[in-house]
């Protein structure tokens, strides 16, 4: 493994579990009418599972000699629910991408790091899919907005 390459992916991933972290709790903070009693949890929960990926990434970042990056990406702010949810599915497929990249940049001897990796990786692929039906997208996979055909009745 490129040790270097790979801190600086972890830094990329970092930077955006911050983001995460920032936007969910903002959201939980800001949503409102009815629906607040369904989606507050859901964005606090959101925000809570941001910061603990950012402790094991970051502690990794140091584990692996390099200085973790206190930058974070873009934070999208809105009161509207819709566009909440539709920034939320979009924070979480841009994590398993990010993910997804740092896992293929494993070795085969790099075992405890690439299952660090995939697990979190699971998580956001299934924060991903749960906010795609919450949106009732067809297609769960990433990057994709296709529908599959239409239900009938
Ligand atoms: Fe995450």
């Amino acid at each position: 493994m490129d040790r270097a390459a790979m801190v600086e992916k972890l830094n990329e991933i970092l930077k955006w579990e911050y983001a995460g972290l920032i936007q969910y709790t903002q959201y939980s903070f800001l949503v409102r009418g009815t629906w607040r009693e369904v989606y507050y949890k859901l964005f606090r929960d959101s925000g809570e599972e941001a910061l603990e990926h950012a402790h094991k990434v970051g502690d990794k970042i140091a584990a692996l000699g390099g200085v973790t990056t206190v930058e974070r990406g873009e934070v999208k702010v809105t009161t509207d629910l819709n566009e909440m949810l539709r920034n939320s599915l979009e924070m979480e497929r841009r994590h398993v991408e990010l993910y997804t990249q740092a896992v293929a940049m494993c070795e085969d001897r790099d075992v405890g790091l690439r299952n660090l990796l995939e697990d979190i990786c699971q998580m956001e692929q299934d924060g991903a899919d749960h906010l795609s039906k919450i949106l009732d997208e067809g297609d769960l996979s990433v990057g994709s907005s296709a529908r599959p055909q239409q239900r009938t009745g």
